[in-house]
């Protein structure tokens, strides 16, 4: 190659990339605006919403969805507006749960929000489950696009009039966790589910040190399956005892109670069904009722406590 056909190349190739480079920064710069806008927007909806919850674990499979969409119809049934926010976008469990049927879908208004689906119990849902063609395809997310995911929901969704959001978590203290925790203001807190399992309660702990590290309070720690009464009324402790009294003594969290082991709570979930409406005379539905009423002080008091904070 000639010295000067180098040159030419050299000179088309600079011209290219500086072309490159404005339309990258154009792009970026549109980027940044949307989603500054769409920030913008849920915060403007976030503070409408006096509570917002998110429900932890770290832990898989201790009951968290079960606790999510029960605690909705608890509150809906005590007069309260609630909503619930699916964010585990890999199980949604939320739709079923609730008893939402998956072909409904998710129906939007011309100018792009979000209608939530809204369950026999009178609970408002928003789930990527209601989006899918079909029941078992997979959503193939990196955190990114669950970030994005989580802020276009919570930006775009009619949450009008709602009291109380719940927010469903997959396991873990990763991308949704603490996209959640940055990007709604003044998150009332997270609500904490375990079992009895030194496993759960050393992984629990991870997730109790996470909020304390973010600086989101933690509202109350529920123990699921705690135990099984068989009908002689015989109690085994299937999975241990007392992980989450003795994580609430050394996080000084309250503890709300202790949830037993029901096979009526299995079915019911995979009914979409509530099992303390249908069961009521079953233990764990009088100890179900009383945890909701229960959470329901600590929020209100917490509500107070920020207030008085918002006064000093
Ligand atoms: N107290 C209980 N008695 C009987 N079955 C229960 C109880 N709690 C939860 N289950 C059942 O255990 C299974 C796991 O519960 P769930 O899906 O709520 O857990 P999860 O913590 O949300 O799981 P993941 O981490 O995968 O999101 C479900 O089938 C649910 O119906
Ligand atoms: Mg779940």
């Amino acid at each position: 190659m000639s010295e000067l056909s180098f040159r030419i190349k050299n000179e088309e190739f600079k011209e290219k990339s500086s072309k490159n480079a404005a339309y990258d920064y154009k792009e970026q710069a549109q980027r940044m605006r949307a989603l500054q806008d769409e920030q913008r927007k849920v915060v403007e909806k976030m503070k409408k919403i006096p509570y917002k919850i998110a429900i932890l674990s770290s832990k898989g499979g201790v009951g968290k969805s079960f606790v999510t969409s029960n605690l909705a119809i608890a509150l809906s049934s005590l007069g309260k507006n609630v909503a619930v926010l699916d964010a585990d976008f890999h199980g949604p469990s939320i739709p079923k749960m609730l008893g939402i049927e998956l072909s409904k879908g998710l129906l939007a208004r011309d100018d792009g929000s979000i209608i939530p689906a809204v369950s026999r119990h009178g609970v408002k849902v928003v789930s990527v489950g209601l989006m899918l063609p079909t029941e078992d395809t997979p959503v193939i997310w990196r955190g990114s696009i669950k970030t994005t995911a989580i802020r276009q929901l919570l930006a775009y969704t009619d949450w009008e009039g709602i009291e109380y959001l719940l927010i469903d978590l997959p396991p873990g203290t990763g991308d949704e966790q603490l996209t959640i925790a940055q990007i709604i203001p003044n998150l009332t807190g997270f609500l904490m589910v375990t079992i009895p399992s030194e496993i759960s309660k050393y992984v629990v702990k991870k997730a109790a040190n996470f909020a304390q590290k973010i600086n989101v309070p933690i509202l109350g720690i529920i123990e699921n399956m705690s135990y099984f009464k068989c009908d002689d009324g015989k109690i085994y402790y299937i999975f241990g005892k007392g992980a989450a009294e003795e994580i609430s003594k050394e996080y000084n969290i309250t503890f709300l109670g202790k949830i037993p082991i029901d096979p009526k709570i299995r079915e019911s979930n995979d009914n979409g069904i509530a099992f303390f409406i249908d069961y009521p005379e079953l233990e764990a539905s009088k100890i179900f009722m009383d945890i909701s009423k229960k959470f329901l002080e600590v929020l209100e008091k917490a509500n107070k406590k920020e207030e008085n904070n918002l006064q000093k």
